[in-house]
């Protein structure tokens, strides 16, 4: 069984329906990624896995069990971690608070020393506030913050998204090593390049409907694709 299977998945702002019928599953160890055009219903699907956007029909099938409907606190007890486009780390807390406070309510937990090799440059700066990072730390931080909590699966918004490239860089290996490590991960981007080289497998999505689903080595071949809905 896949550790995570979504059938059907409708969501809603309000009135406004947002996602239709979205599917698709991911498997243990597989670093699978979800493409699309801005607005197009990829922060509101991750939000709905992680029961921040309570579904209105559908099942997320997580480890065995379904988890929708549940609130985001009991689905991150079950082993999902959301990594919020806005990153969302506390400011005036140090960096290694921010990670300890991450940690406190989780069942298994990495230690630290874990956390430090994966990003050297958090323990450099593990005694500043979030506040004065920059855009790249803060957004290993938020990362940080998610991989304390020992997470069955890992769900990242647009982690590149607005930084320099030598950043990314170093967020990319990052990546790299966590998928070489076994974790599991569900990537949201719209930079292409990074995209392809991260996930073995790729949904894309647009207009809240799930449109296309293949190897990420296949879509490199598939022009009109990359064309109709990415725009590239
Ligand atoms: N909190 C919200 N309230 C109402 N509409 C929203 C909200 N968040 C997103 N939307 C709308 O839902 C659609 C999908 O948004 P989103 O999932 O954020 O897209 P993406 O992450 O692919 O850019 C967009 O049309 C967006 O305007
Ligand atoms: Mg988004």
């Amino acid at each position: 069984m896949s550790l995570l299977e979504v059938n059907g998945l409708n969501s809603y702002y309000g009135d406004s329906h947002i996602l239709f019928d979205v599917s698709m599953r991911v498997e243990r160890n597989e670093v699978v990624a979800l493409l699309g055009r801005n607005g197009a219903g990829k922060s509101t699907t991750l939000k709905s896995l992680m029961g921040v956007v309570t579904p209105r029909a559908g099942s997320v099938i997580f480890d065995g069990t379904d988890v929708a409907g549940r609130k985001s606190h009991k689905i991150a007890q079950a082993g999902m971690q959301l990594v919020h486009e806005e990153r969302r780390i506390f400011g005036s807390l140090s960096v290694e608070e921010n990670i300890v406070l991450a940690g406190l309510t989780a069942s298994k937990r990495w230690p630290l020393n874990r956390i430090y090799e994966m990003f050297p440059r958090l323990k450099e700066r593990r005694n500043n506030r979030g506040n004065e990072l920059s855009g790249g730390e803060q957004q290993m931080l938020a990362i940080a913050r998610a991989l304390i909590r020992d997470p069955k699966i890992i769900l990242l918004d647009e982690p590149f998204e607005g930084l320099a490239p030598v950043i990314v860089k170093d967020l990319m290996k990052a990546c790299r090593d966590l998928a070489a490590a076994g974790q599991t991960i569900v990537l949201v981007e719209q930079n292409l390049a990074a995209t392809l080289a991260l996930a073995q497998r790729i949904y894309i999505i647009n207009n809240g409907h799930i449109v296309h689903e293949g190897p990420a080595r296949e879509l490199k071949a598939q022009p009109d694709i990359l064309q109709r809905y990415l725009g590239v």
